[in-house]
């Protein structure tokens, strides 16, 4: 079930190199609600003029626009990828809208290490696509200061009758999308932050976990 990073590599080495196809198949794992959830993930950041924020896993920067939104052209994004090619799509983005205020960094997340402390930090659809996530879960948790929010949206298999589907969207989504839907990404968030609540959405093929990490 689990994924190496060089499957992740090279699946987003696809992607990256056509983020329309990227945005198409967005839109139908978002079931159309794609804009709707990303700013519902994004407000539970609770974000501020000046503030920087992390995008862990940001792909093609799918959520620049509603983080730029929340931080202002005074705040940062730090837009994390393992994929050169999903960074490279993401800096057009970023220059097609004149936004400067976004440092890219390629690397492993579960490496994460950042000069500064942030904000807030966020990751879609990211975590359960990297192979050590626990670790990057915890490494961008370490990264955030005291009293401020991590959100994490990822997806997960229908239930009652359209589990029927279940074998083929399992498999798609293995192969095309790293996408290991056997983690429990809400618990594992809840071991590092106990206040972690979880909505879920889109007949609950979507969820957002999110949480404030508390002084020690
Ligand atoms: C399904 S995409 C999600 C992209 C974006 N967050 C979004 O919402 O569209 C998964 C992303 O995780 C990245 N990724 C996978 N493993 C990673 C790792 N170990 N470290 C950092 N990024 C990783 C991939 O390169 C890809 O861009």
């Amino acid at each position: 079930m689990k994924y190496s990073l060089e499957h992740a590599k090279k699946t987003y080495h696809l992607w990256g190199r056509h983020p329309l196809w990227y945005k198409i198949a967005c839109t139908v794992t978002f079931l159309g609600q794609e804009s709707k959830l990303r700013k519902l993930m994004v407000e539970k950041l609770e974000l501020k003029q000046g503030d920087t924020v992390l995008d862990l896993a940001c792909g093609t920067g799918l959520n620049f626009q509603f983080l730029e939104n929340a931080v202002g052209s005074n705040g940062k994004i730090i837009a994390f990828d393992y994929s050169n090619e999903m960074l490279t799509a993401a800096k057009q983005r970023a220059k097609e809208n004149n936004w400067d205020n976004i440092d890219f960094i390629q690397g492993d997340a579960a490496q994460l290490s950042l000069n500064t402390k942030i904000d807030g930090a966020l990751s879609s659809l990211g975590i359960s696509a990297i192979p050590q996530h626990k670790e990057a879960l915890k490494k961008a948790v370490d990264a955030l200061k005291n009293n401020r929010k991590i959100s994490i949206l990822d997806a997960q298999l229908p239930l009652g009758f359209w589990s029927i589907f279940n074998p083929l969207i399992a498999y798609v989504y293995k192969h095309w999308a790293s996408w290991d839907y056997t983690k429990n990404i809400p618990e594992d968030l809840r071991q590092l932050i106990s206040n972690t609540k979880t909505k879920r959405y889109n007949g609950k093929t979507i969820y957002i976990a999110y949480g404030t990490k508390s002084a020690p």
